[in-house]
């Protein structure tokens, strides 16, 4: 019996080598967040088109590909947070000191995680996260998602895989509001592996 997993082909890539990749991001982008609730157009599409360069140059910039028959179905990406980041700065609830201190290193963010509706439900959100955060150095993960009943399947994968919610925060004025949710990055999963 064929496995579909196992026809689904995974690979990582720094800034460097992620810079060509715009072409083959763009569309997966464009339709999964063409989706309820997020509703992008082709403005949004074409916003995130012309950050890509800026975004790949972040440093310890990653991004992971899923790809099935050569099409790519999925992709995740991140960087790591700079001690002078912007991050914390919109958040709507008082935050720890603790939570919002950023030094060099501590903190990896995973910016997006996409997968095509037909490729859904197989775990490739959950192998494409796996290899994003494996051989890094940061002590924690963090990452922005909307509110649960906007994002349920999102909301549910996350808690699943040991983030739990810090508060709410509205990256921008006109942008809506997420949930921070951070999870700590154990030693061993650091180590454990080389970085690609
Ligand atoms: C969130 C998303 C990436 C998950 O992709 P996926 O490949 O289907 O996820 P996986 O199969 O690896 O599932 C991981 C876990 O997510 C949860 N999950 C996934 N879809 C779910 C759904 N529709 N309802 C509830 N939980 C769901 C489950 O906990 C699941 O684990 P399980 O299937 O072993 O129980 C995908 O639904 C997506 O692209 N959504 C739109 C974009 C988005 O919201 N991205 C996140 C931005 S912060």
């Amino acid at each position: 019996v064929s496995d579909l997993r196992t026809e689904v082909v995974f690979e990582g890539y720094d800034g460097p080598t992620a810079q060509g990749l715009l072409d083959v991001v763009r569309p997966v982008y464009g339709e999964v967040y063409a989706e309820s609730p997020y509703c992008e157009g082709e403005a949004e599409v074409e916003g995130f088109a012309k950050g890509w360069e800026r975004l790949v140059a972040a440093p310890g910039f990653r991004l992971v590909l899923a790809r099935s028959a050569e099409e790519v179905v999925g992709f995740t990406f991140g960087y790591t947070l700079a001690p002078d980041t912007r991050w914390w700065a919109g958040a709507l609830t008082q935050l720890s000191e603790h939570v919002t201190r950023e030094y060099p290193g501590r903190t990896f963010a995973i910016i997006e995680l996409a997968v095509r509706k037909p490729f859904r439900r197989r775990g490739i959100a959950r192998e494409l996260h796996r290899r994003l955060l494996e051989g890094g150095t940061a002590e924690r993960v963090t990452l922005l998602v909307r509110p649960e009943p906007e994002a349920a399947a999102a909301w549910t994968a996350y808690a699943t895989w040991g983030y739990a919610k810090v508060g709410q925060v509205r990256p921008g004025p006109d942008l809506p509001v997420y949930d921070a949710m951070v999870r700590p990055l154990p030693f061993e999963a650091r180590r454990s592996a080389p970085p690609f």
